[in-house]
């Protein structure tokens, strides 16, 4: 199932080499079924990295080819595959490059300097 996966993922072909993968969805009526699973979703990488278990988020819809594969229903869409496994290689943790703070957080109004 995961070598299945991997090959229909085209953005996430490792997924064949994890130990598990969760493939996400929501019924298609839901409103807020993109923001819950996001949530959902963040909550299961968080939680598995708090036990030195790495994933990622692969996909982001365009994933109807699993459907068929998992008996998934016409009306759940899938948000994304998130394959797990412990890394390969030991993963630094070093600075990312981020945008400065002041750049994306402005205090009072939008525009106002962050400091
Ligand atoms: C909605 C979403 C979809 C993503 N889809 C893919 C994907 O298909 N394949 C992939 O290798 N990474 C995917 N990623 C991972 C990103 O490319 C990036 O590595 C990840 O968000 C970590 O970013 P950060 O550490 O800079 O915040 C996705 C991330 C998000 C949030």
């Amino acid at each position: 199932m995961l070598r299945h996966l991997g090959e229909l993922a085209g953005s996430g072909p490792y997924t064949a080499q994890a130990a598990f993968a969760v493939v996400v969805g929501y019924r298609h009526d839901s409103i807020f079924g993109e923001s819950d699973t996001s949530r959902a979703i963040q909550s299961m990488m968080l939680t598995a990295w708090e036990a030195g278990v790495g994933s990622n988020f692969v996909g982001f819809h365009g994933l109807d080819a699993v459907k068929p594969l998992l008996a998934i229903p016409d009306d759940v869409d899938v948000i994304g595959i998130i394959p797990f496994g412990y890394p390969a290689k030991p993963v630094g943790t070093g600075k990312k490059r981020r945008k400065p703070i002041g750049e994306v957080v402005h205090r009072g109004r939008f525009g106002d300097p962050w400091e």
